[in-house]
């Protein structure tokens, strides 16, 4: 069933349309969805967030919530997945540790779109597998949002929640949008609303590939941890330093290659860490956030002590363009 935004709905801008959203979407869910189960695939994102929340509320244990950890998540994402939504939300959630899985597949890729290509595809094929092993499941739950549809007709870039998967899954489940015809800013009232953790609803924006991508070159677990280190230090000054949520996307990068230094007397060969922060309210166009010389000496001193690897700190004054955000 196709399901458009109306032309005359009102934004969603305070806590009383959210909830009154939320009503309409329980009932609309529960006369959709009846007695029967509904799968979603929840990476702890905003919009698949918002869905498990809802369909938490409106269907209960219906719901099967599948979390595939990739390996490529920043630190403390798959905990706090699972405490959010198995242990405060009771949820039924299926957790699938393919760290290995993914690791292995990606060892010695260096070709950044080939890296894309293989997340995706490993992705698919490890929630078709746990699809395969549910019954009666008849639904399929996405966290498409109205920008998701708009853009795909445009043809801007294909609806990258609607395809992938192998068509015995995909002819397997009717699927359930309910956040189909929001904004993001509206998916975060939604999802502030429901109760969700301030630092879920509003997090930055994180690419499908994950740490990946911070990775540059063929990933190795030693420098991906560096990424994931250094990233979680950069996360906590941030919000300690009353960054969060005003710089609008932040996160370290350790490319492939060492440099000299020398610690304690002894000679050291490691990588450097590159430090992002970045601006911006259309993507297309990014500026360079300039932090205080003592958040600076902050960051340099503790990613130095306490990442393993690492010698060497720098920080990315770029703009975009002529940079892209990412560096793959
Ligand atoms: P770029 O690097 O293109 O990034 O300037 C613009 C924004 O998009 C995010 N990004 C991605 N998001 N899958 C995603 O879901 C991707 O492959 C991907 N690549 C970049 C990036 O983090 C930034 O916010």
């Amino acid at each position: 069933m196709e399901i458009r935004r109306p032309e005359t709905m009102e934004r969603i801008t305070t806590k009383a349309l959210a909830e009154a959203f939320i009503e309409e979407q329980l009932q609309a869910l529960r006369s959709q969805i009846g007695d029967k189960k509904v799968l979603l695939a929840l990476s702890g994102g905003v919009d698949s967030s918002v869905v498990a929340a809802l369909l938490i509320k409106a269907v209960g244990q219906q719901l099967v919530c599948v979390h595939v950890n990739h390996g490529l998540l920043r630190k403390g994402e798959p905990e706090q997945v699972i405490k959010v939504f198995r242990d405060e939300m009771n949820a039924n959630l299926i957790y699938v540790d393919a760290v290995d899985r993914f690791l292995d597949k990606l060892a010695g890729v260096s070709d950044p779109e080939q890296k894309r290509h293989i997340i995706g595809e490993e992705f698919i094929d490890v929630f078709a597998e746990e699809a395969r092993k549910l019954d009666g499941v008849e639904f399929l739950a996405q966290g498409t949002i109205w920008p998701d549809i708009l853009e795909s007709e445009a043809g801007i870039k294909a609806h990258h929640n609607a395809g992938g998967l192998p068509e015995d899954i995909a002819s397997r489940f009717e699927l359930v949008e309910p956040v189909r015809i929001l904004f993001k800013d509206e998916v975060r009232m939604v999802g502030d609303a429901l109760g969700l953790p301030a630092n879920m609803v509003y997090r930055q924006p994180f690419p499908g590939p994950g740490l990946g991508v911070r990775c540059p070159g063929a990933i190795t677990r030693d420098r991906l941890e560096a990424v994931r280190e250094s990233d979680a230090i950069l996360r906590e000054e941030f919000a300690k330093n009353g960054l969060e949520g005003k710089v609008w996307q932040y996160f370290t990068v350790v490319p492939d290659f060492k440099s000299t230094g020398v610690k304690n007397g002894q000679r050291t060969f490691d990588w450097p860490c590159i430090i992002r922060a970045i601006n911006t309210t259309d993507v297309m166009e990014v500026t360079v956030e300039h932090l205080s010389a003592e958040l600076m000496d902050h960051l340099v001193s503790r990613i130095l002590t306490e990442v393993p690897g690492i010698n060497r700190v720098l920080y990315d004054f770029t703009p975009k363009p002529p940079a892209t955000v990412e560096y793959e």
